[in-house]
């Protein structure tokens, strides 16, 4: 049975990032209480700011960087143990992390090493991590589900979210944790407020928010990275999924480990919908469901891009009772409000 005490404290550790900040929304909104942890290198502080606007609820903001060891020692020390911490603090560039590995390794694993030992130390012992479905490389047959195999890292930043949940499941083996991994199919779009949503910095590496860039005339066009794939129409395939749907997953995850019945104390869960867009639709759908137009021209594959691949949901929704609901249409037309209310900004 779930125990719905409106008092439960989460920590979220980069609350303040894109899906954090969404989560952070869907947490107060199901009766919980929120910290969030940010060191603001890839968010702004107003972001937290805007999560109390929305919710009309209350909530702490902690600028602590997680490999500062002391820091957040010190943190952890001021704090009582959470119930539970939902942890999406990392980089995510994952060119980046091809050029500066170290610096994704520092980060990405040194920040949750710090962490699981700061909730160790402080008796909290609940643990959501932001896993990806990079971890299946390049699937042999899709819809991919939890059980098929993970292939070798395609990047350094890859490679962190399959150490990590490795780490993880090893801290559950010695009773000293219990976690659950959501793997990310492609997260997208924004809150319908059009309060919060994803902020890019500096060129975009990411379709939607390329597309979105490229529609109000930041970007003089958009490259579609490859028109020789497999597919229907030569370009790529992803499960793209609305960042409020991703949100509302956390909550029925954190709520599961609080469960007194929670039967496993390691779950991993596909996040995605279900259902596979090329490049192609998503041009497409952004551009008939806005009426705008996206100048794009074909360019070479992008390197370490796979051909296709979406989720099979199926155990997300039998054991979280959480499904996708949000479609493409929602999806493109919250991302194109967000993009015109940051251009007013
Ligand atoms: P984001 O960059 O918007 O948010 C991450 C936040 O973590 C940022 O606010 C950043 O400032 C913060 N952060 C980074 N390092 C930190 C540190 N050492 N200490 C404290 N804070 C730190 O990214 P996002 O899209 O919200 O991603 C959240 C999580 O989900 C990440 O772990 C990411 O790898 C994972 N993920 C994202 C996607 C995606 O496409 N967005 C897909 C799969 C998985
Ligand atoms: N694409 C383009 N042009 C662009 C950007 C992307 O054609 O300017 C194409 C890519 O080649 C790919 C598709 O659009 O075929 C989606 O690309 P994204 O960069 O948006 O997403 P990826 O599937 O490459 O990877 C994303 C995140 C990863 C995360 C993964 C799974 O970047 O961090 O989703 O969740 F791990």
């Amino acid at each position: 049975m779930i125990r719905k005490n409106p008092m439960k404290r989460i920590l979220v550790t980069g609350g303040t990032g894109y899906i954090g900040s969404h989560t952070a929304v869907a947490l107060l909104e199901a009766g919980l209480e929120v910290v969030l942890l940010d060191n603001l290198s890839n968010s702004y502080r107003w972001v937290a700011d805007r999560v109390v606007q929305i919710s009309g609820r209350q909530v702490q903001f902690a600028e602590v960087d997680l490999i500062n060891r002391e820091q957040l020692h010190g943190f952890f020390g001021r704090q009582e143990p959470f119930d539970g911490v939902i942890h999406f603090a990392a980089l995510k560039a994952v060119g980046e992390s091809v050029e500066n590995p170290l610096l994704y390794y520092r980060n990405n694993i040194g920040g949750l090493m710090n962490l699981l030992e700061a909730m160790q130390l402080s008796g909290s012992g609940n643990l959501v991590f932001s896993s990806s479905c990079t971890v299946y490389g390049n699937p042999e047959q899709v819809p991919v589900d939890e059980a098929c195999p993970l292939q070798p890292a395609m990047s350094p930043y890859g490679n962190t979210k399959r150490i990590a949940e490795e780490m993880i499941r090893d801290q559950v083996q010695v009773g000293k944790l219990r976690a659950v991994a959501l793997r990310y199919f492609n997260p997208v779009g924004a809150h319908p407020s059009a309060l919060l949503g994803e902020l890019p910095m500096g060129i975009p590496n990411n379709l939607m928010p390329f597309i979105a860039q490229t529609a109000i005339g930041i970007r003089e066009r958009l490259l579609v990275f490859g028109n020789d794939y497999p597919t229907p129409d030569g370009t790529a395939i992803r499960d793209y999924i609305h960042i409020t749907d991703l949100a509302d997953a956390h909550v029925k995850a954190i709520h599961r480990l609080l469960s007194v019945e929670s039967p496993e104390p390691w779950e991993i869960f596909n996040l995605g919908t279900g259902k596979g867009y090329s490049v192609l639709e998503m041009i497409n759908a952004f551009e008939t469901v806005n009426g705008v137009k996206v100048p794009w021209q074909y360019a070479p594959r992008r390197q370490g891009d796979i051909p296709a691949i979406w989720a099979n949901p199926a155990k997300a929704q039998q054991l979280l009772g959480w499904k996708a609901t949000r479609n493409l249409t929602d999806m493109v037309a919250s991302a194109w409000k967000w993009q015109m209310a940051l251009q007013n900004r």
